[in-house]
């Protein structure tokens, strides 16, 4: 899983990437590609904000992984001329932990948490009322002793990241002011962060070559970038360094991923479907035991892109094959072929 060219998750392993994406993140709304309607809503609460002088209401941001998360928060903290401090659900053990991170902020930082969703319990308690009037409860000491302490905050502004919002509690979520799903980009927007990207690379790329990777990067700006510095890496040792249609064709054809931008572990979870369960209904326990990942990888990773291009459905009763996936794998499915019989 991990080392699939066209996983959206960043990969904390690779400093080389953890670079890569560092140079390429826009700073400001300028240079953030896309996403208009939550760059217009979000502009609009930043420009009330300063002008009652109030830091920003706290922003819950939720989508597949590589759409953008990370990179709006750092934009809104930019725009809004604040700190920010960056910290995950899995880094903050303890509603400890939490504590120090809240009393150590000063008035109008932003605090950013990223998988928000795998806070624990206690923690996400504490977080409810920091976020709600800035107070901090705390208890001292243990036993008959005990006692709890009311503090202070300063006024800061949390914003959350998750790829699953539906496993975030409803008593969390109603803590943000403002909630929003980050969508797939469309391929002209992919090309045009290609194209920006490639300039800041300083790699030569020409429109068509653009286009073709655009539409094989699964409508997501990590994958463009990261399928850029392959077909780079291509071009360099192939060819006289120069992206055209011709290296980016045969570079994306070692790399085994097809019109799509599905790879062989995309055609095998549709050909799963098709082959044992006749195109679906399957349910994702099913699934996840056909294809031997997880039903999470499945949910988070496989599924949207999937739906979002047409090849897959979820219905009630599990997932279901569209004509168009058997199209794309060149079969006929068991329907169509009734039909030709009729
Ligand atoms: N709107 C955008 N315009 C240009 N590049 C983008 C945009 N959104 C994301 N990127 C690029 O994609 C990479 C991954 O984005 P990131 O914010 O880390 O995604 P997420 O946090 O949702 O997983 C960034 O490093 C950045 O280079
Ligand atoms: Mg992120």
């Amino acid at each position: 899983m991990i080392d699939r060219i066209v996983n959206a998750n960043a990969s904390d392993e690779e400093p080389q990437e953890v670079e890569l994406e560092a140079t390429l993140r826009p700073r400001d709304f300028k240079n953030y590609i896309g996403q208009e309607r939550l760059k217009q809503n979000i502009q609009l609460a930043i420009t009330a904000a300063k002008k009652r002088g109030e830091p920003l209401d706290h922003v819950l941001l939720h989508g597949p992984p590589g759409l953008g998360k990370t990179t709006m928060a750092s934009v809104i903290a930019h725009e809004m001329g604040a700190q920010i401090r960056i910290t995950s659900g899995p880094a903050i053990e303890r509603a400890g932990d939490l504590a120090s991170l809240l009393t150590n902020l000063e008035n109008g930082d932003i605090l950013f948490i990223d998988e928000i969703h795998r806070l624990n319990r206690n923690v996400e308690e504490v977080l409810y009322s920091a976020m709600e009037d800035f107070q901090l409860d705390i208890m001292i000491g243990k036993g008959p002793s005990a006692r709890s302490l009311r503090l202070d905050l300063p006024k800061f502004t949390i914003i959350g990241a998750t790829t699953r919002t539906g496993s975030l509690a409803a008593p969390l979520r109603d803590r943000f002011g403002m909630i929003h799903r980050l969508d797939f980009y469309t391929p002209e927007e992919i090309e045009q962060i290609l194209m920006r990207a490639a300039h800041i690379l300083n790699v030569a790329i020409d429109n068509v070559a653009a286009q073709t990777l655009a539409k094989r990067a699964r409508l997501t700006p990590r994958i463009a970038n990261r399928l850029l510095k392959r077909v780079r890496d291509y071009a360099d040792v192939n060819g006289d360094g120069m992206i055209n249609e011709t290296t980016s064709r045969q570079a994306l054809k070692l790399l085994d991923i097809d019109e799509l931008g599905l790879d062989s572990a995309d055609r095998s979870l549709l050909l799963a479907i098709m082959d044992n369960y006749d195109g679906g209904p399957v349910g994702l326990d099913t699934l996840a035991a056909l294809t031997a990942e997880e039903r999470g990888t499945i949910e988070e990773f496989y599924e949207p892109y999937l739906m979002q291009i047409g090849l897959l459905e979820r219905t009630p009763k599990g997932r279901k094959l569209t004509p168009k996936a058997y199209r794309h794998l060149g079969r006929t499915s068991s329907q169509d072929s009734q039909a030709a019989l009729l």
